[in-house]
């Protein structure tokens, strides 16, 4: 590819390249990348790297490659009953409108049909990895799996182990089962996955232990897990956390001997450097700091705080502590499918969180750190991407661009024809500018995406390095 390339580097910086020569090698991963290539000098800088019959992809003015989206927490099932339930809480939520929904899963016919819109929309809003929670039920959950593997999406996928505190017709039946159809997706995943690329790279579609969280497992139903997760270290694992003020009261009768609900999990082996701990909005001081010391990843979810009226996580204060965090959309407590729509809320919910702390007398502005202030730009799409890859684990293999990494990417396109940004008098090649001007305009065009772009901006999607979806794609 030849243009405007945005590559995150840090928390807080990114490089907006306007003539970026960026090349990928036959397996999908990015050989090299070099930045500034003026067009007179496109072929000899092709040439010296000895790219003789390379086919070049030039990008229009207006176009520019971003590392695609990673999701690190949606629930494929309940995409049916995306924005209805608002007037709910968590708990009520679930009962009315979450597990009544899950449960038609049982339908293998329905699983296939509603799997595959949905998968599809996932990967065309942009989202190239994505954490699936699945139903309880092993079959659908297969079929989950294997629509992922068939669009080539990167993905974890796991069944929902809840054996508890749920209807009589939507749960597990034993711990016993519960396990024994775990184990049984886990070795059929692994079946699924076509051999990989290089050694160093993890297969596209894997596997996750998923108790659904702590409410709707029994105490044997998480020690088996725990045991589970103690055989397979590199498994990862997905859970909630501390979502809902009734949630975390409940949490704690029902397991009096943990100190807290970040507790639990850790009392059964289930919170470690690989488990994603989706929303953490009412964190204690004590359980941040055993997050830390697990090196556990968060998955905010801010869509879904602010629909569920769950509350607002503290994310400034879980990045200065180090915390690993990542997006989520949180589907369907989060009423949209894109992760656009998850960074334009995590924008507003640290905004929020900075206005709330301006109120307290004791706040003090001035104080270093990410905490009671809004996130930056290059923060938004760092917890989109480089966050993300992070909390997966997948930190040396995607979430930026840098050689030996998978090409897994977007072409963005914000001109006037996509249809609704509506940046005019754009050219057809890239019009004569310095340098910095042309960075400040890519600048510009990342904001406007983030913010009002949507899948209509999504040209193409790209995982390891194959087309797999996009706006045209479709057409
Ligand atoms: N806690 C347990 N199950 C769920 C779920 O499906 N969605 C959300 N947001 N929280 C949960
Ligand atoms: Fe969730």
């Amino acid at each position: 590819f030849y243009g405007a390339v945005i590559n995150p580097t840090s928390l807080t910086t990114y490089s907006a390249s306007p003539r970026c020569l960026l090349a990928i090698d036959a397996t999908g991963n990015i050989d090299w990348l070099e930045e500034d290539v003026e067009p007179h000098a496109l072929q000899d800088t092709l040439a010296s790297r000895g790219y003789i019959d390379a086919q070049v992809i030039p990008l229009k003015d207006g176009e520019f490659i971003i590392p695609g989206f990673i999701d690190t927490h949606t629930h494929a099932p309940q995409v049916p009953n995306m924005g209805t339930g608002g007037q709910y809480e968590l708990l009520d939520w679930l009962k009315y409108v979450t597990f009544p929904t899950e449960s038609k899963f049982e339908d293998i016919s329905f699983a296939q049909k509603t799997y595959k819109s949905v998968v599809r929309r996932v990967i065309d809003s942009g989202t190239t990895t994505c954490c699936y929670y699945g139903t309880l039920h092993l079959e659908a959950t297969k079929v989950l799996a294997d629509v992922v593997s068939s669009y080539g999406q990167r993905a974890f996928v796991g069944k929902c182990n809840m054996n508890r505190e749920s209807p009589p017709h939507y749960i597990e039946p034993s711990s016993d089962t519960s396990i024994s159809d775990t184990r049984q997706l886990i070795s059929y995943i692994r079946n699924l996955s076509k051999p990989t690329l290089t050694s160093k790279q993890e297969p596209l579609v894997q596997p996750i232990l998923t108790p659904r969280f702590a409410i709707s497992c029994t105490d044997d139903l998480l020690s088996s897990l725990g045991e589970l997760a103690a055989s397979e270290p590199n498994l990862r694992i997905q859970t909630h956390i501390s979502e809902n003020k009734s949630e975390i009261s409940f949490t704690g009768s029902l397991f009096p001997a943990a100190s807290h609900y970040a507790g639990v999990y850790d009392m059964f082996g289930l919170l470690r450097s690989n488990t994603i701990l989706a929303h953490a909005v009412h964190l204690t001081q004590e359980e941040i700091s055993l997050i830390k010391e697990k090196n556990a990843g968060i998955s905010h979810c801010p869509t879904s705080n602010f629909n569920l009226n769950s509350g607002i996580a503290p994310i400034g204060l879980y990045l200065d502590k180090g915390i690993k965090v990542g997006l989520g959309t949180d589907v369907s407590g989060g009423f949209q499918i894109s992760i656009l729509n998850t960074i334009q809320n995590a924008c507003i919910a640290a905004k929020v969180c900075a206005l709330q702390a301006q109120s307290d007398p004791k706040h003090d502005p001035s104080t270093p750190g990410f905490a009671n202030k809004p996130l930056p730009i290059a923060t938004l799409l760092y917890l989109a991407t480089m966050g993300g890859a992070a909390v997966c684990g997948l930190q040396n293999q995607i979430g930026s661009f840098a050689p030996g990494k998978s090409f897994d990417a977007l072409l963005v396109n914000i001109r006037e024809e996509s249809g609704n940004i509506g940046i005019w008098g754009l050219s057809e090649s890239e019009p004569f500018q310095d340098l910095d001007s042309q960075r400040k305009r890519l600048d510009n065009w990342l904001e406007k995406f983030l913010f009002c772009g949507d899948d209509r901006n999504i040209s193409r999607v790209y995982v390891q390095g194959n087309l797999m979806g996009g706006r045209s794609y479709r057409q």
